[in-house]
């Protein structure tokens, strides 16, 4: 392997995970070029770093401090020259505010990266820079952090922004099919990020964080599917056990974020398979919000599964508010529009079977249209999508009246209204969320951090969310 893939060459981070409590402890992450001892300082103050750590023979480094003080600065800094920056250099996180003190979280949601060229690595840069500026209390990602998961180079491709927005924060990944190229599954993924993972060989996870449940799925752990997902039956069965104890014991926020797009009006259309499975899941827990990320662009689709009087299964027992879904799908990669998204031939997907009280079985098959390129606006040179193939292409899928035509050069895929399909933009973004007592608010953001709101501004990407009362199955 070592002549096709060579070693690791780079001294790299860092960057942190959160592993423990929020409020008092934080993991730091670095990686050298070979295995040896590295060590860290860190302390209270930046001219007193008064405590020492030593990660022994290792080139994935990572040290958990605990006991911290909630709601406080620590400053540390890594015994190496890493690629970034240069030994000695201090670098300051704040532990999480206490649970209890209703003070705002806030926190970021960053698409697909996959630093590839000098293009790529600029993009990801501008945005990485932004998120910093944002200063969220962390950092989401929706997966394919990397072009190739088992080549190395790509990561140290990574690390050339990834410490600029994850050095003073935690950034919590679910892992992508580009993380599971080509062939060797999610293991780097796992090394890059060692949270504590319950599937020996899957990547999901989930996290508190206040009043906050985060579950983060791994849409692959069950073997190669092609450009599809498949899921373990452990994984199927955590995810629920997952979802009942976050109800259980009363949080009141619940965020599912995985990186396969379960709906898309993209390059592919949505995973036929993740929606049969996951959409009664997430109707039953009433979860807030989901993300995902895979097709390049944005999209938002407001879903009220089971309203029209149709259900997966004949025992679903659909909960009453609307999902917001939200792709999430570039904070640097190369937008959608550099693929075959105005060129794909329409596809049909096979056939879902739905169930209603009255009229039985209906069958609906979606066909998917490619994205006219007449409809966009231009970005601004520099600071947003400064390529000319990376205009803002966008979807509006209904008229002024709110109808759905049947034109497919208006909208581009016949499931749009049964699914609330609301609006998509090729463009790079982020989304930001801010919980503060029963309220949270979703904003979608360009590159320069200003609201995303399509073409003349006519369509404001913020939505408000209210606590939701869930009720523990018994
Ligand atoms: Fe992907
Ligand atoms: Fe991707």
């Amino acid at each position: 392997m070592g002549l096709f893939f060579p070693k690791y060459q780079w001294n790299d981070g860092p960057y942190l995970i959160l592993k423990g409590n929020s409020e008092t402890s934080i993991t730091i992450c670095w990686i050298t070029s070979k295995k040896k001892n590295s060590y860290l300082t860190w302390g209270a103050s930046d001219s007193n770093l008064d405590k020492n750590e030593v990660s022994t023979k290792k080139r994935f480094h990572s040290v958990t401090l605990n006991n911290l003080s909630s709601d406080s600065i620590y400053f540390y800094t890594i015994k190496e020259d890493l690629s970034l920056y240069s030994e000695g250099t201090v670098f300051s996180f704040s532990t999480a505010k206490n649970m209890d003190s209703n003070k705002e979280i806030d926190f970021i949601i960053a698409g697909d990266l996959q630093p590839k060229n000098d293009y790529t690595l600029k993009t990801n840069n501008i945005l990485a820079r932004q998120i910093d500026k944002e200063n969220p209390d962390f950092i989401i990602q929706t997966g394919d952090l990397v072009q190739i998961g088992n080549i190395e180079k790509y990561w140290h491709y990574l690390m050339k922004s990834l410490p600029v927005m994850a050095s003073a924060r935690s950034i919590l990944p679910v892992v992508g099919n580009h993380e599971y190229y080509l062939f060797h599954k999610n293991k780097n993924f796992k090394s890059y990020f060692p949270y504590n993972f319950p599937g020996k060989k899957s990547a999901y996870y989930s996290k508190d964080i206040g009043d906050i449940h985060l579950t983060f799925l791994d849409p692959y752990d069950g073997g190669f599917a092609g450009l599809s997902s498949r899921i373990s039956k452990e994984q199927k069965k955590w995810f629920i056990k997952d979802l009942e104890k976050a109800v259980g014991h009363g949080t009141g926020w619940i965020f599912v974020v995985l990186h396969q797009a379960v709906l898309s009006n993209g390059e592919y259309s949505g995973d036929i398979k993740l929606q049969e499975w996951i959409l009664p899941i997430l109707s039953k827990f009433d979860v807030d919000a989901v993300f995902w990320g895979h097709a390049h662009l944005y999209e938002h689709w407001r879903y009220n599964y089971g309203k029209n009087g149709y259900v997966l299964n004949p025992e679903d027992n659909p909960g009453k508010n609307p999902l917001d879904f939200f792709c999430i799908g570039s904070s640097g990669a190369s937008l959608e529009s550099n693929f075959k998204l105005f060129t794909h031939k329409p596809f049909k997907k096979k056939k879902i079977k739905w169930f209603n009280k009255e009229n039985g079985i209906a069958e609906r098959t979606s066909v998917q249209f490619p994205w006219n390129r007449e409809v966009y606006f231009e970005g601004e040179i520099d600071i947003d999508q400064y390529k000319k193939e990376d205009q803002h292409y966008y979807h509006l899928p209904f008229d002024k009246e709110g109808n759905y035509p049947e034109d497919r050069s208006v909208s581009y895929n016949t499931e749009n209204k049964w699914y609330g399909y609301m609006y998509g933009e090729n463009t790079l973004h982020y989304a930001k969320v801010k919980i503060k007592n029963s309220v949270c608010t979703i904003s979608i953001r360009y590159a320069d951090g200003t609201l995303l709101s399509g073409p003349d501004g006519t369509l404001p990407q913020e939505f408000l969310l209210k606590k939701k009362t869930r009720v523990a199955s018994q």
